[in-house]
């Protein structure tokens, strides 16, 4: 499959801006969870900052409980921001009043993870996109019925479809649901959480072409978050890799996926590449001594070091556990940015 022209972008105006967004949730413990002590915090999302452009995807890459989620329902204000700005079409609506928002709201919409959850098990389709068409204001029936016929047909959803329950429908045909429901009212920037995750391969390549068909005729931005780097290189402009609520390197996709500079990203991607090919990776990149993925032990400075391999390669320098140097994006040319003491 064709990947996203790189240069079409570079002219568009900036649609969406996220500066220094943090998401911190409090869990409590035990019986004595009054007391403060007995209450952790965990950084799901801390101190991440990027921009999307007109027409342009941003893929946000990272494995599981990294806080990509997190940054999508931060930016569409569905969970509330511990700190940061969010910048939609230049205006700052980090705390504009709700009924404010409601309008931007129109424009940003999400494409949920869990769309067992997010799609009414007794609602019918057609009655699912009824209510996504209307939520804003009140449009007659003839306008509702015109609007859905419009979206089965933007997003390829069979019209005899529109009568039946969600857990009738496919896998695909659920994507299809929720992209439709996204596009409902009209939205210029869509976050599409895991929108081919539990789809097989060749569904996979379907809805990647339909989200990408849509951006092009509908002129949409999109926020991508996904666990496989594969399928984000196929459908983003630009890559941002996230590991343990921080972007640790962020640039065009191209040079993302062929020349990763931060240790975590090259991880990633080859193990990917090794769960297809079934190759043998070189023994220093191979996942089984990772270690554990917890928020609740990150580690002083780079959050990475208690898996990385070039922190034991270089061993163990005190600036990769130094609290005070925990590392910055750098820029290391041509828009790329890497957060390592010792990129590759
Ligand atoms: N409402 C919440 N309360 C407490 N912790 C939460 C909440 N939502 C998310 N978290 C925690 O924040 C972290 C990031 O979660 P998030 O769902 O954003 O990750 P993710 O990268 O989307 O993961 P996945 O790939 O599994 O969808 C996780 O440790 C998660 O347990
Ligand atoms: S800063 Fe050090 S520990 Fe962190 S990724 Fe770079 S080399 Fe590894
Ligand atoms: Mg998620």
């Amino acid at each position: 499959m064709e990947k996203p022209e790189e240069k079409s972008i570079t002219v568009s105006r900036t649609i969406l801006e996220v500066e220094d967004l943090k998401k911190h949730f409090t869990q409590r413990r035990g019986l004595l969870s009054a007391f403060r002590e007995d209450e952790s915090v965990i950084p799901a999302v801390d101190g991440v900052s990027f921009y999307i452009r007109e027409n342009e995807t941003m893929g946000l890459v990272g494995e599981s409980g990294c806080g990509k989620t997190t940054v999508g329902r931060a930016i569409l204000r569905l969970t509330p921001l511990t700190s940061g700005r969010v910048i939609f079409d230049g205006n700052d609506i980090t705390d504009l009043p709700a009924d404010k928002f409601l309008d931007v709201r129109k424009q940003m919409q999400m494409i949920f993870q869990d769309l067992d959850a997010a799609l009414n098990p007794k609602m019918r389709i057609r009655a699912i996109l009824k209510e996504a068409t209307t939520v804003f204001g009140r449009p007659s029936d003839a306008e509702v019925d015109r609007r859905i016929d419009e979206l089965s047909e933007q997003v390829n959803l069979k019209p005899a479809k529109l009568t039946s329950y969600p857990h009738e429908l496919s896998g695909g045909e659920k994507r299809r649901v929720g992209i439709a429901r996204a596009l409902a009212v009209g939205a210029r920037f869509l976050v599409a959480d895991e929108p081919t995750s539990a789809l097989d391969v060749s569904i996979q390549a379907q809805i990647v072409n339909l989200l990408r068909g849509l951006q092009r005729e509908l002129s949409l931005s999109y926020l991508f978050i996904s666990h496989d780097l594969r399928i984000v290189e196929l459908m983003s402009h630009k890559v941002a890799v996230m590991y343990l609520g921080r972007i640790v390197e962020m640039g065009l996709s191209g040079r993302i996926v062929n020349n990763p500079r931060h240790p975590y990203t090259k991880i990633l991607w080859s193990s990917l590449v090794e769960k297809q090919t079934m190759e043998a990776s070189p023994a220093f990149l191979t996942r089984t001594d990772w270690g554990v993925f917890d928020f609740e032990r990150p580690a002083a400075g780079c959050r990475f070091a208690p898996r990385c391999p070039i922190y034991i390669e270089r061993g163990k320098p005190d600036i990769c556990t130094n609290p005070d140097s925990e590392p910055e994006l750098v820029d290391v040319g041509d828009t790329h940015k890497v957060a390592c003491h010792f990129p590759l």
